[in-house]
Formats: C-alpha cells, sequence, structure tokens
C-alpha cells in the first residue's frame, strides 16, 4: 500500500549518505573553523554497514521508493561504494541509482561505479576561476580536477552527468555564464542551486542569496534561454533549454520559490537516522532497530509511523525563528 504524509506525499526518493567525511572544506557546507582538526567525526562502528543499508533500502523500496541518491559528505571517500552500488542494484523495484560526488576522487573510481551498476551521476563544481572555486571548496583542489573527473564519468558511461552549482553572491556569481558556457552543447546539465540556510554553521545571510530569477536573467542575456517542463512531478530543478538547441540548465530556487508541496524525499544519516527534511532538527533512529534483531515487519512499521505523520515543509514556512533551530548539517545527511 503506498504511504503517505500528512499532506498526502508519498515516499519516492530516498538519500542515504554514507559518510559525514568530505575531503573538502566547502565553506557554505563544512567551514574549516567548524570541521577541523580536532572534529569528532562518526566511528566505524556508528555507521550503518553496507548490509545494513541495502537491508533498509529494501524496505523503504516496499514502501514506494523508487530513486536512490548516495550522499555524504563526500560519498567516494568510503571504501568499497561499489559494492553497496552492487547491492542496491540488485534489489528489484529500484528504478533509478545515482550519486552526488565532488569529483575529486572520480578519475580513479568512475569505471568500477559504472560496472557494479551505477547509471548516471551529479559532480559539485562551483566555478572554473580557480582563485573563486579554491576559495570556496578550501582545499587547494583546482577545477582542473573535478573537469577530469567529469571527463572519467563520461568515458566510463555514466549519463546523463549533471553539475551542480552554489551560487553565492560576492563569491562566484560573476563565474555563472562562465560555467554554463562551458559545458554549453556538451550534454552536461549544469543546475545553479540558490545558497541555502542548511545546517547551523555556514553563516547563511539571505544578502548572499541570488535568485534564480537573477540567475536566468544574467545567463538569458548573453545565451539565449526558455523555460522546458519538468521531467517528472516534483523535479526540484526548473529547466531552462538553449535556444539554439544546444541543451538545457536547471536552477534550483528553494529559497526564494519552495518546492515542499511535492518532496517526496527522506534522508538516511550515515548512522542511521531517517530525516524527513532537510532542515530537520532530530533524525529517527533506525540503527537502533536494526542492531537490536528487529524484524523486517517492525522496520516496516516504524517507517509507516514515522512517514504518516510527516508534515515538514520548511521552505515554504521559513522564519527567523525556525533559522536558529539546531539544524542537521549539509554535510551529514547529504544534499
Ligand atoms: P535529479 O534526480 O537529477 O532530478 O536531481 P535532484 O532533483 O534529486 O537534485 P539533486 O539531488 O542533485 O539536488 C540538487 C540540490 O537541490 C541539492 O544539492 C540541494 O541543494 C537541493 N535540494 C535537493 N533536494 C532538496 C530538498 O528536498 N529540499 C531543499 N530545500 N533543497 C533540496
Ligand atoms: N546551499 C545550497 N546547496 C548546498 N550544497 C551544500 N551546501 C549547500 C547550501 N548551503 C550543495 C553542494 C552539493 C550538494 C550536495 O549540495 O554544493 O552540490
Ligand atoms: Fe564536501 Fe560537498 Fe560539503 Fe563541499 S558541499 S564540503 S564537497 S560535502
Ligand atoms: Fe522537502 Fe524539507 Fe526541502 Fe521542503 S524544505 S522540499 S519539505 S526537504
Amino acid at each position: 500500500m503506498a504511504l503517505t504524509d500528512a499532506f498526502q506525499r508519498p515516499l519516492r526518493d530516498l538519500r542515504i549518505s554514507v559518510t559525514d567525511r568530505c575531503n573538502f572544506r566547502c565553506t557554505y557546507c563544512m567551514p574549516r573553523e567548524i570541521f577541523g582538526p580536532g572534529y569528532q567525526f562518526l566511528d566505524r562502528a556508528e555507521i550503518l554497514s553496507y548490509e545494513e543499508i541495502t537491508r533498509l533500502a529494501r524496505i523503504f523500496i516496499a514502501h514506494g521508493v523508487e530513486k536512490i541518491r548516495l550522499t555524504g559528505g563526500e560519498p567516494l571517500v568510503r571504501k568499497d561504494l561499489d559494492s553497496l552500488i552492487a547491492q542496491l542494484r540488485a534489489t528489484p523495484g529500484l528504478r533509478d541509482l545515482t550519486l552526488t560526488t565532488n569529483g575529486s576522487l572520480l578519475r580513479n573510481q568512475a569505471r568500477k561505479l559504472k560496472a557494479a551498476g551505477l547509471e548516471r551521476i551529479t559532480v559539485s563544481l562551483d566555478s572554473l576561476d580557480d582563485a573563486v572555486f579554491q576559495s570556496m571548496n578550501d582545499s587547494g583542489v583546482p577545477a582542473s580536477v573535478v573537469l577530469d573527473g567529469i571527463e572519467a564519468a563520461r568515458e566510463a558511461g555514466l549519463d546523463p552527468i549533471k553539475v551542480n552549482a552554489v551560487v553565492k553572491r560576492g563569491t562566484n556569481d560573476h563565474t555563472i555564464v562562465d560555467l554554463a558556457r562551458h559545458f554549453k552543447g556538451s550534454g552536461v546539465i549544469v543546475r545553479f542551486i540558490e545558497f541555502m540556510d542548511v545546517g547551523a554553521t555556514n553563516g547563511w545571510q539571505l544578502e548572499h542569496v541570488v535568485t534564480g530569477r537573477e540567475i536566468v536573467e544574467r545567463v538569458n542575456a548573453e545565451l539565449p534561454i526558455e523555460p522546458v517542463g519538468a521531467n517528472y512531478r516534483g523535479e526540484v530543478a526548473r529547466r531552462w533549454r538553449y535556444l539554439d538547441g544546444e541543451g538545457e540548465i536547471g536552477i534550483i530556487t528553494s529559497i526564494s520559490e519552495p518546492f515542499c508541496g511535492d518532496c517526496t524525499r527522506a534522508r538516511l544519516s550515515p548512522e542511521g537516522e531517517l530525516y524527513t527534511c532537510l532542515f530537520g532538527v532530530r533524525g529517527h533512529d533506525f540503527r537502533a532497530l536494526l542492531r537490536s534483531g528487529a524484524t523486517d515487519g517492525e522496520l516496516s512499521e516504524f517507517l509507516a509511523s514515522v512517514w504518516h505523520v510527516r508534515d515538514d515543509r520548511y521552505s515554504e514556512l521559513r522564519t527567523a525563528e525556525t533559522a536558529l533551530l539546531p539544524k542537521v548539517e549539509m554535510s551529514h545527511i547529504g544534499g
């Protein structure tokens, strides 16, 4: 039976964060002052094993999940990720399996990931200008490394490839047209994301947000575009295609035009907490159940009880007070 929440939204997407670690320190996600040498990441014993993840995924699929996205932290820093992909791929009922990565480790892994059953991939890249990109990732990695990772993904046959760029006013907004131009005609779909107030450590301010409307205007002024309909109900990105037929871009407007009404996403943290909103304050502990010998029936009941009462719509309700809540970090539960 289809599981729906308090607003009749079904459960369709599961985003699984496989690690809270990352080899980047993007200032808008894992600022070095907080995620420095003394930061206590999860121990190995705390995070779900691939077998535990696959068991949960099977139960989620039985309740309507069709799409799984692996995230982190940086998912490619976790060992043998391809074996998780192979296990998930072998689960009947899964229609779409994908992954979000910073791309820095893709050159060595793209082929293995594809062979294990990964179909497509999303790579984060905020700017092609090294000074700008390095000021954002704060880890010295140049854009060329990520571009080479994208090339490796293409050679391996991962398709489509999407690029995520977070746009922050005064930081990289002057480079968005270059990024669009670079990938125009290549088949790679660039999506520009409004800087969001996720977590509690990234110093978000409204002045840093460049609205989707402004992004469209800036791109359109140099590379004419027109809107196109969504690929599927609840698609997060608004699509715009180049008038000359050379592909499309996407705009993700969580701040200026929230999309909670169609939100069918659940997020599983590395230690097995289920969050029903990206801006959640508290998760629901699946690991405790898993490790106390719960049956599949008991896990199913727990999932149903959590989803039935879900009434999250943070981006639509955003207020000065909710902005101050101790929200979970994006590096912990993934985008
Ligand atoms: P496709 O499956 O390729 O259509 O991608 P997607 O729509 O699932 O997008 P993706 O997972 O790449 O998400 C892109 C970005 O959108 C994320 O990194 C987040 O910044 C933002 N985003 C995704 N899901 C949500 C959500 O549920 N709420 C909010 N506020 N932002 C989201
Ligand atoms: N606002 C918008 N997007 C963000 N991401 C990380 N933090 C934020 C934020 N504060 C993006 C990353 C990556 C994806 C996982 O989420 O750039 O593409
Ligand atoms: Fe790492 Fe992605 Fe966060 Fe950057 S945005 S620190 S690459 S998890
Ligand atoms: Fe979904 Fe929460 Fe994002 Fe709204 S803010 S779209 S409910 S994850």
